[in-house]
């Protein structure tokens, strides 16, 4: 990887122009902590670029378009654009509440974007880049469109598995064509696929071979990326098939009407889609950025899933449309849970907004920060270490500094500190020090950067120790040695605030409060803080505890009951593929006696005001009025639901939820999200008849 001097503290005069993205997230589905990984990745990198006084600019986007997107609207009969939208304003409250701090957060269903992927696409097509020919396709004759190979379903044509998707078999882990699926049926609607033909557009990959090759090991790559790649060139780079048929919810692609540019091609250009709307709003020049010879530094944040898009594709569109190449890809690997990926059914699978319901943001910012590197290997998130780490390293570590020095300083020296420092040597080691951190947050070495702090503040507590400022107090000293002790513990405490301050944004905002400074920048390690009143202390910040991670973590398994039928959505995130529910153990059939399984006519079907999943069904059970909560909303229209019949559990345990009591479950197949049947008895059955 090429190396850039930091502005500071080496390189005072050399201020470097950045611009930085991270992947944009689908506009169908909720932050969840497997992004985040990512967004607290990218921002502690910017804000550090911004400490150390760069010109950085941090963009990103909602990823707008595409076949879920557009179904899922469908299903919530809203139009996408009202989908889009309402997401979009979740994801930025996400982010907010997480202090990633975007300089733009934009939308790839934007004018910009759709005049820049004309534009790019128009320059490929002049340059012979983009050919067509006809090809043969799964189409759903009912939905009347064609399927995306993950909308089909069927058995797997090697080991006969049921129920796989069309492109590979999760229990065996066969690749196919979905017309190899044996009985394979559309997710949609559960029609059988038909195939029909159909005139495709097609970027010519191999046409940058010889730039790719040379690109990928050119230093803009991790070394275990570059090497990745090499698999995929010994295969030989494929034509890329960039159009997708009408209906589908994105642009359509000059001078061809009913098609459509597909998702991933007009994905990577609402990176720069985001920057033009910046630009354009605050009068920079957005050629500046990029144009072929731009001097400005572009690093794309991503997870390793989608390199190949990042990797291969961007870099060719860029070249071909003559535009500027990222300067550097930086992948990272996926999070585990407690060693496992992440699970609904085991309640792993975290929202950010339900981590925000019970704990403090930050800690999750330094947890992650302790975990990550400059490599693509997974980081596990294991609750016990992350309490454990938390209350140690901040609380008992970090934060102890202040609140064991800040009190005498108040009562016995007016709230000002000494006019010079206790023991310089170790405030030259830790100021020595910082030289080694900046270079780790340059190349993400996130954990080692903290470490190195942890040890300074280990070695700060050690100095309290030692001299015993409340012994001094007490009994022995003059106030102007308490003075002097706990201005030099309070300057450490300040000096590893500002190493810190990229990780923990919002703890050093508290911090440059209590010591009545401005905002830190990098190169206020140099000077300590002498001669200088602050403010009172107040607690920067408080334990984790236990209660409030169990708490979280039921929240998430409670949020999978209440939606009672949602199983893991099948959308491969920065998190990776969720893991479907593991196979569960047999119940004796007395156990299985237990439930009390009805035939449920649903009366009524209502959206819940504020609920994204939810419908509240009103059903009749033979005499009987049921209210119950579905986690079915994102497949079924309630005005669809009027009328038909389905099985309950009328024994459940009624259920307090934000919205009222359920009194029951109906039941459900299919992996969750769209792909959801409710279960409907044959033709003769009657509300409370029992399910025998
Ligand atoms: O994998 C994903 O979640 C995509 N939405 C990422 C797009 S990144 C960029 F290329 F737009
Ligand atoms: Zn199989």
């Amino acid at each position: 990887m090429r190396r850039f001097p930091t502005f500071c503290p080496t390189m005072p005069n050399t201020q470097r122009k950045i611009l930085v993205t991270s992947a944009l997230p689908y506009a169908n589905g909720p932050i969840h902590i497997g992004h985040l990984v990512e967004y607290i990745q990218t921002d502690i990198w910017v804000r550090f670029q911004k400490m150390c006084g760069h010109q950085c600019v941090y963009v990103c986007a909602d990823d707008a378009h595409g076949t879920p997107i557009m179904l899922r609207a469908q299903q919530e009969g809203i139009a996408p654009e009202v989908l889009i939208e309402r997401v979009g304003a979740e994801h930025r409250a996400d982010f907010a509440a997480f202090a990633i701090e975007f300089d733009n957060y934009h939308s790839t269903h934007s004018n910009e974007n759709r005049e820049l992927a004309e534009l790019i696409y128009r320059r490929l097509d002049a340059a012979g880049h983009i050919t067509s020919r006809t090809i043969r396709q799964a189409y759903d004759p009912e939905k009347n469109m064609f399927l995306p190979d993950r909308f089909i379903k069927g058995d797997c044509p090697r080991c006969g598995s049921p129920d796989q998707y069309g492109d590979s078999c999760e229990v065996c882990g066969a690749t196919y064509a979905p017309t190899d699926l044996k009985n394979a049926v559309s997710a949609i609607s559960g029609a059988k696929p038909v195939e029909k033909e159909s005139d495709h557009y097609f970027f010519k990959l191999a046409d940058f071979a010889p730039m790719l090759k040379q690109w990928t090991h050119g230093k803009h790559l991790q070394e275990q990326v570059a090497n990745k790649l090499d698999e995929w060139f010994a295969v030989g780079l494929q034509e890329w098939d960039i159009s997708r048929d009408a209906p589908y919810f994105g642009f359509e692609i000059p001078e061809r009407p009913g098609k459509y540019f597909y998702v991933w091609l007009d994905a990577p250009i609402g990176y720069l889609a985001s920057l033009k709307n910046l630009c354009d709003r605050n009068g920079m020049d957005f050629d500046a950025y990029t144009r072929q010879d731009s001097d400005i530094e572009l690093y794309h944040f991503i997870g390793k899933d989608i390199i190949y898009f990042h990797a291969l594709f961007w870099p060719a569109m860029l070249e071909g449309a003559g535009l500027r190449k990222p300067t550097a890809i930086f992948a990272h690997g996926f999070l585990t849970v407690n060693g496992q990926k992440m699970s609904k059914s085991r309640g792993t699978f975290i929202k950010a907004h339900t981590y925000l319901d019970h704990l403090n943001p930050e800690y999750l910012r330094y947890y992650f920060a302790t975990k990550l590197s400059g490599r693509i290997d997974d980081l596990d998130l294991n609750f016990d270490d992350f309490t454990q780490r938390i209350n140690a390293d901040l609380v008992g570590k970090l934060v102890n500094i202040a609140s064991r020095c800040a009190g005498f300083i108040s009562k016995r020296c007016a709230g000002k500190l000494a006019p010079a420092l206790d023991d310089k040597a170790l405030w030259d080691f830790c100021v020595a020090g910082g030289t080694a951190i900046a270079e780790y947050y340059e190349t993400r070495e996130y954990g080692r950067a903290v470490r190195d702090v942890m040890a300074m503040a280990d070695r700060a507590n050690q100095y309290i120790d030692d001299k015993q400022p409340w012994v001094v107090a007490k009994n022995t000293g003059s106030d102007a040695e308490l003075q002097a002790i706990c201005t030099m513990g309070l300057n450490l405490f300040r000096l590893l605030m500002i190493y810190l301050k990229p990780v923990l944004p919002t703890l050093a905002v508290k911090a440059e409060a209590f010591l009545n400074v401005a905002p830190f920048a990098w190169t206020d390690s140099s000077k300590p803080l002498l001669n200088h009143t602050i403010e009172a202390f107040t607690p920067l910040m408080t334990r984790v505890e236990p209660d409030k991670v169990a708490a979280m973590l039921a929240a998430s398994t409670e949020e999978l009951k209440q939606v009672t039928t949602m199983q893991p959505s099948n959308t491969a995130t920065a998190a990776g593929p969720l893991t479907d529910d593991p196979v569960r153990p047999p119940v004796s059939y007395d156990d299985f006696a237990k439930l009390d399984l009805r035939i449920a006519r649903i009366i009524k079907a209502q959206h819940v005001a504020g609920a994204d999943k939810l419908l509240q069904l009103t059903l009749d059970i033979g005499g009987e009025t049921r209210n119950v909560f579905a986690g079915i909303k994102s497949a079924y229209a309630p005005e669809s639901l009027a009328g038909r019949l389905t099985v309950m559990v009328a024994n459940l345990e009624p259920r307090k939820m934000r919205f009222g009591v359920s009194e029951g479950m109906v039941l459900a197949a299919g992996p969750g999200g769209g792909d959801l049947w409710l279960i409907q008895p044959d033709n003769g059955a009657q509300p409370g008849m029992r399910v025998k």
